[in-house]
């Protein structure tokens, strides 16, 4: 049996296969107020219907201030709960676990007004310039990734992952580059790291489902994070009951990125072996022999899929007959498959 379509389980939480799609931005709340429409209503139960063990869906925006641009989804208020469970319901419907990543853009944000980050320094010239951030606006920030988990809870969601990489607001904090604090936030990787311990400790609180923290391993940039350094930071997630790192990298200063099929699979890997923990393989995987390499060489535990699931949704059905699987279609549509 091919890995890719290996069961896997994390606080009892079942996979059928390791297939997962990865998070994207849809930009389809149309009317500017964080809400589903009829575009995620189709869009995501679709990859359901294609097969795919875990969707976890675009960066949901804990407060309107952190949103990348005003159409993101939003988790801010008790009225996106509804919404918000309509789309897991037919996901879970049509045999997907349902993921929501929990976000907040910092200096990326594209909203109306002011913009906040751990420092007044703008991503380049095309973005505003930052206020940077006051504890009481962190500590309204933490709290507000704690309500956001409380509703994602409520809209029945199976995993939550934090969104702390492509350089957003926690990114910026983790990074040297983007974090010129000299209170307890700056400085000290310790100190960095004190707005994610903060809020996945707030999150802890709340939720005891599977919990993911996507991550930029690499920040291309001289006196930026690596792979290596990432570790200690990665121990620290493990210690706090994150069970998956979703392995992503750059975005968090401009840079130029090398990019290849696979590009971010070492990173991946060595998250996984010097923390010791479960990781997310993601970046121009494609092909399902690439997948199943990935997995069988130990080198991750999930295969995070972007792009290619937008061309094609049915993309495990399409693995499943190249490495010999045996998977079930829906129902209704097994005459395609025989
Ligand atoms: C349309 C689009 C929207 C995206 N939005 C998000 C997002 O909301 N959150 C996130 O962490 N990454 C986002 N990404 C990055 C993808 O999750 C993924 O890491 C990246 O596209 C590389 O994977 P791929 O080569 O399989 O596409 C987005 C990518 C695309 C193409």
């Amino acid at each position: 049996m091919a890995k890719l379509f290996e069961e896997f389980e994390l606080k009892g939480v079942h996979f059928k296969n390791r297939i997962v799609m990865a998070p994207m931005c849809m930009y389809q709340s149309d009317k500017e107020d964080g809400h589903v429409t009829d575009w995620h209503r189709v869009h995501y139960p679709t990859r359901a219907v294609g097969g795919v063990g875990l969707i976890i869906t675009e960066a949901t925006a804990v407060q309107p201030i952190g949103r990348i641009s005003s159409r993101d989804l939003g988790i801010w208020d008790d009225a996106h709960i509804d919404g918000q469970a309509e789309i897991v319901r037919l996901m879970k419907a049509n045999g997907a676990k349902t993921g929501i990543q929990l976000a907040h853009a910092g200096r990326k944000a594209t909203v109306d007004g002011d913009i906040l980050a751990p420092s007044a320094i703008a991503f380049n010239d095309q973005y505003k310039t930052p206020t940077a951030m006051t504890t009481e606006e962190i500590d309204e920030t933490v709290q507000a990734f704690r309500d956001g988990a409380i509703r994602a809870e409520k809209a029945g969601f199976d995993v939550i992952e934090i969104h702390a990489a492509h350089g957003y607001l926690i990114n910026q904090f983790l990074s040297p580059l983007t974090n010129k604090r000299t209170d307890e936030y700056g400085g000290s990787s310790e100190n960095r790291y004190r707005l994610l311990r903060r809020v996945l400790d707030e999150v802890n609180a709340v939720w005891s489902g599977p919990l993911f923290v996507r991550i930029s391993a690499e920040d291309y940039a001289d006196g930026g994070m690596s792979p290596e350094q990432y570790i200690e930071m990665t121990q620290w997630m493990k210690q706090q009951n994150v069970d998956l790192i979703d392995v992503s990298s750059g975005a968090v200063v401009p840079a130029k990125i090398p990019v290849y099929p696979g590009y971010q699979v070492n990173f991946a890997e060595t998250i996984k072996k010097q923390t010791p923990i479960a990781t997310g393989a993601v970046g121009l995987i494609t092909e399902p022999r690439h997948a199943e390499e990935i997995l069988q060489n130990g080198r991750a535990d999930f295969i995070f899929l972007a792009r290619e699931l937008l061309r094609n949704p049915y993309w495990a059905y399409t693995a499943a007959t190249e490495l010999g699987a045996d998977i079930e279609a829906p129902v209704p549509y097994e005459r395609g498959w025989i």
